[in-house]
């Protein structure tokens, strides 16, 4: 599984991808705007940062607009993947998109009736957002395990990429469905390392090499 970080905060990228466990990154407009820096600008800085896929995401709505802005994120950098939302218009612009080699990344999916129209019109990866259906009650993690499902029945090359990941479990069960991408914030990423046992354990091997070995008279 690819972990991507789901951030477009240059420090929370320079940090995970210090551990080296970041395989790209997915911003949307409302990370952008979080950070204060016009997109293509900010885009440019992640691309040097993470050295793997950039989702850069269109912010027009019509099907112009999204193949001019799509046309012109790709140029930026060879790991930009165009963000496209799951309109009708958006469905149309990944359809020419695809065609013309840009790779693209259709996002705000919530269904897998959606799924299947991003694999159809050759998105490279698709984004159905597990919290956000958590949110309103229903359980996000079977839309992942649904789309991957039809799209192994169907051998369709689309990735399935877990968005709205809020949690490591999330992560696991993300993985135990077969997506091939997981994006998730600095915070979920930063949690997974963490396991009472594994700083119990590492406190005692330290304590006991200590009372052995640096307590010793100099000299024995
Ligand atoms: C994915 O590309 C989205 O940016 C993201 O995962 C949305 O997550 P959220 O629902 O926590 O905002």
């Amino acid at each position: 599984m690819k972990f991507f970080l789901d951030t477009a905060n240059l420090d929370e990228l320079k940090k995970g991808a210090a551990w080296g466990v970041v395989d790209g990154v997915t911003t949307n407009p409302s990370l952008i705007a979080k950070e204060g820096i016009p997109l293509q600008e900010q885009i440019r800085k992640i691309c040097e940062i993470v050295d793997g896929p950039v989702s850069a995401e269109v912010i027009a709505t019509d099907v112009d607009g999204m193949l001019r802005e799509g046309r012109e994120a790709a140029k930026l950098h060879k790991n930009i993947i165009v963000k496209c939302p799951l309109t009708r218009a958006g469905i149309q612009a990944c359809s020419t998109l695809s065609k013309e080699g840009i790779r693209v990344n259709v996002t705000l999916c919530f269904s897998p009736s959606q799924a299947i129209l991003a694999a159809k019109a050759g998105a490279w990866c698709v984004s159905p957002f597990v919290g956000r259906l958590d949110d309103i009650g229903l359980e996000g993690m079977t839309l992942i395990r649904d789309i991957c499902k039809i799209y192994a029945n169907y051998g369709y090359k689309t990735q399935v990429l877990a968005a709205s990941l809020r949690s490591p479990l999330h992560v696991v069960q993300a993985a135990e469905a077969g997506s091939h991408i997981g994006t998730m914030p600095f915070k979920v990423l930063d949690q997974m390392f963490n396991h009472p046992l594994t700083d119990k354990g590492l406190d005692q091997f330290l304590k006991d090499y200590a009372k052995a070995f640096q307590e010793a008279p100099a000299g024995r």
